[in-house]
C-alpha cells in the first residue's frame, strides 16, 4: 500500500535498438493521460555494456528496486543478462501475456483473445548449464511445488477477476512425468478451490496444433517458464506479430512490463517501429496502479486509432512511431 500520494515512481529501462523508440511513444500516451507518474531513466542492454562494461548496471538494479513499477523497452545481445536478472532480482514469479486481435489488422485470427500465465522463476530458466564432460552438456529443469502452485493460483484468480471461465495447464507430462507431474499435480489442487473455472490439461505440443487450428477452445494457458515462451511467440503470431504483444512481469512486491518483442536492430532509428505493444505495456501499467478508466481511454484509443489506419506500416498504416502516438493521443477522450 502506497503511504502518500505523490506520483507514482516508474523506473523506465528504454534499453537498445527499438526499445527507445517504442518507449518514448508509451510515454508520450501515459504523460497524456494525467495520472501523476514519475519516470526515472536508466541504462541497460549491449550499448551500455559497451560503454559501462556492464549489460545491469548496479544503479539500474537499484532504481528497478526501488520503483513501484518499471517500463522496460528491448535489449539486443545481452536480453538473457538483463531481463532474466531482472525478473530474478526483482522476484516476479509470473508472467502475464494478453494476446489479442485488433479490428483493422489482418491476421488469422481476428476475434481471438487469449491469455498466456507463464511460470517465471524456474524451469529451464533456472540458469543450471553444465559441460558434464567435453560433448556432454545438461540443462536442469526445476519444477517447485512452490512456484507451480503459485503460478497456478495466479492463473485462476486472474481468471476469476476478469471474466474468463477456463484455465488449460499445459504440460509435457507424458515425458517429464516428475517435473510436469509435479506441475500439473500443484495445478489440480488450486483447481480444486475454483469449481467455477473449468479446468483442464492439454500436452505443449498438441497444443502448437490447436493454437494453430482451432484457439477458441483456450482462454488462459497455464504454462511452465519455456513453454510459455515458446506458445506466446506463437499466440502473438495469430494475431497479426510480436509487435503487439505486451506483457507483465509480476511479483509480490514488483511489477515490470515489457514488449514481448524484441530491439529489432534492422528497423531501428528510423522511426518507423510499432509502438502497440510498449502502448499496450503503458495500459497494463495503468491498471497495476489501479489506474483503470485510464488504462481503458487509452486501450480503446489505440484500437480505435489501429481500426482507423493511423498506424505504422506493419499495421498496413504510413504513420510514423511518433506520429502513431500522437494519433492515439489525439483520440483520449
Ligand atoms: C521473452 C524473451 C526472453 C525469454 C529472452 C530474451 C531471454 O524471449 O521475453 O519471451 O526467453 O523469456
Ligand atoms: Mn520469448
Amino acid at each position: 500500500m502506497r503511504e502518500d500520494t505523490g506520483p507514482h515512481q516508474v523506473a523506465v529501462i528504454p534499453g537498445d535498438g527499438i526499445g527507445p523508440e517504442v518507449i518514448e511513444a508509451a510515454l508520450a500516451v501515459l504523460r497524456a493521460t494525467g495520472v501523476p507518474l514519475e519516470f526515472q531513466r536508466y541504462q541497460a542492454g549491449d550499448e551500455c555494456l559497451e560503454k559501462q562494461g556492464t549489460a545491469l548496471p548496479p544503479e539500474t538494479l537499484a532504481g528497478a528496486l526501488a520503483a513501484e513499477a518499471v517500463l522496460f523497452g528491448a535489449v539486443g545481445k545481452t536480453a538473457a543478462e538483463v531481463i532474466l536478472r531482472l525478473r530474478r532480482e526483482l522476484n516476479t514469479f509470473v508472467n502475464l501475456r494478453p494476446t489479442r486481435a485488433f479490428p483493422g489488422v489482418d491476421c488469422l485470427y481476428p476475434e481471438l483473445k487469449l491469455v498466456i500465465v507463464r511460470e517465471n522463476t524456474e524451469g529451464l530458466y533456472s540458469g543450471l548449464e553444465d559441460e558434464i564432460t567435453p560433448g556432454v552438456v545438461t540443462a536442469t529443469r526445476v519444477i517447485t511445488q512452490a512456484a507451480s502452485q503459485r503460478i497456478a493460483r495466479f492463473a485462476f484468480e486472474y481468471a476469476l477477476r476478469n471474466g474468463f471461465g477456463q484455465v488449460t495447464a499445459i504440460h509435457k507430462a507424458n515425458v517429464l512425468q516428475k517435473s510436469d507431474g509435479l506441475f500439473l499435480r500443484a495445478a489440480r489442487a488450486v483447481a480444486a478451490e475454483y469449481p467455477q473455472i473449468e479446468y483442464q490439461e492439454a500436452l505443449v505440443d498438441s497444443t502448437a496444433m490447436n493454437l494453430v487450428l482451432r484457439p477458441e477452445r483456450f482462454q488462459i494457458l497455464l504454462t511452465p517458464n519455456l513453454f510459455g515462451d515458446i506458445l506466446s511467440d506463437l499466440a502473438a503470431g495469430l494475431v497479426g506479430g510480436l509487435g503487439l504483444c505486451p506483457s507483465a512481469n509480476l511479483g509480490d512486491k514488483h511489477a515490470l512490463f515489457e514488449p514481448v518483442h524484441g530491439s529489432a536492430p534492422d528497423i531501428a532509428g528510423r522511426n518507423i517501429a510499432n509502438p502497440t505493444a510498449a502502448i499496450l505495456c503503458g495500459a497494463m501499467l495503468l491498471r497495476h496502479f489501479g489506474e483503470l478508466a485510464s488504462a481503458e481511454r487509452v486501450e480503446r484509443a489505440l484500437e480505435q486509432a489501429i481500426a482507423a489506419g493511423q498506424g505504422t506500416t506493419d499495421l498496413g498504416g504510413s504513420l510514423s512511431t511518433t506520429e502513431m502516438a500522437q494519433a492515439v493521443i489525439g483520440r483520449m477522450p
